[in-house]
């Protein structure tokens, strides 16, 4: 099986690069194992990387189209528009960057690096049923009528896939790519005093990101389920199609 539309060039890599993505691993995966949710710990065993050296887009490609029929797309390293963005969802193609920080910025990068997204992101796309949730954000933001539906839509993706936590059997654990790889914001995130809200859409939606510094507040989904209704809620709420998989 050949991964389809597949253009990822893997760029000649540092041998500081490979030691900054295995310094990452090292720190981040034990403190993941005591506060990341289920679907991250078993996802980031299927997906099976080189903790030691910087991947190969085009093999994760491949390996992930195998397991979901999802794919990588390149994000050509910086954050792409939210219309763009979301056409890459729609197509079930999952945008990453291929550039690695700095070593000096091993507990917090403004910008979506390789560490965010392969080891924040793809171990969730592993998953069929987050896969299948995943891809309904593109229908429901490409439906969206006006600048305010668009906002909203991206704000829910961002409070969930991005900085969300999740409950389970009781416990909040960490669900957002954004802070299971940003050591820094996952210890904030987790401080009892930093607020953790119920998730409500209009108030989610409400609520900007904070893609350069640690947010004051965090959203809290409780299952897969929930995340699922939230993309259908929102679309009845403003009279949208529900988003269908093609
Ligand atoms: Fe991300």
């Amino acid at each position: 099986m050949t991964t389809p539309s597949v253009s990822l060039e893997r760029p000649s890599y540092s041998e500081e690069d490979h030691q900054t993505w295995a310094a990452l691993w090292k720190r981040q995966l034990p403190l993941a194992h005591q506060c990341a949710c289920t679907l991250f710990l078993e996802g980031i065993e299927k997906l099976a990387l080189d903790t030691e050296r910087l991947p190969d887009p085009a093999v994760v490609s491949e390996h992930i189209y195998k397991l979901t029929n999802w794919t990588l797309g390149d994000a050509q390293n910086e954050y792409l528009g939210p219309t763009e963005w979301f056409e890459h969802i729609a197509e079930r193609r999952f945008p990453v960057t291929n550039y690695i920080r700095r070593p000096h910025e091993l507990e917090f990068t403004p910008l979506p690096d390789l560490f965010h997204e392969y080891f924040g992101h793809l171990a969730f796309f592993t998953d069929p049923e987050f896969a299948d949730i995943a891809q309904l954000f593109g229908p429901l933001y490409l439906s969206a009528v006006d600048e305010r539906q668009q906002l909203d839509i991206a704000r829910l993706w961002w409070h969930t896939t991005e900085f969300g936590l999740i409950r389970e059997n009781g416990d909040l654990r960490v669900f957002g790519a954004g802070l299971l790889s940003s050591i820094g914001e996952m210890q904030h995130a987790l401080k009892p005093e930093t607020p953790k809200l119920e998730f409500d859409i209009r108030v989610a939606a409400a609520t900007p990101s904070a893609p350069y510094g640690y947010h004051e507040k965090y959203f809290i989904i409780n299952s897969l389920d929930h995340l699922r209704q939230i993309v259908y809620d929102y679309a009845e709420m403003e009279g949208l199609p529900r988003p269908e998989l093609p």
